[in-house]
């Protein structure tokens, strides 16, 4: 398992954090919708927006497995 790390620093959304939030969902159709489901849960992006990259990122890497 990876390293848990700091994805939103100003919500302080780490990557467990996100992983938990997608917990339930198997498919990678729709990463946006995706993202607003973490976002809803963790409300992570919803500060300065600087992380909305990485958030995506994160929520690609997990659900590829
Ligand atoms: S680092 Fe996520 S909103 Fe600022």
């Amino acid at each position: 398992m990876k390293e848990n790390y700091m994805v939103c620093n100003c919500m302080q959304v780490s990557y467990n954090k996100i992983a938990d939030a997608l917990e339930g969902h198997t498919k990678f159709e729709d990463v946006l919708g995706l993202f607003n489901a973490v976002q809803a849960i963790t409300h992570c992006s919803t500060g300065c927006g600087g992380c909305h990259d990485k958030v995506l990122e994160v929520i690609s890497e997990i659900m590829m497995g």
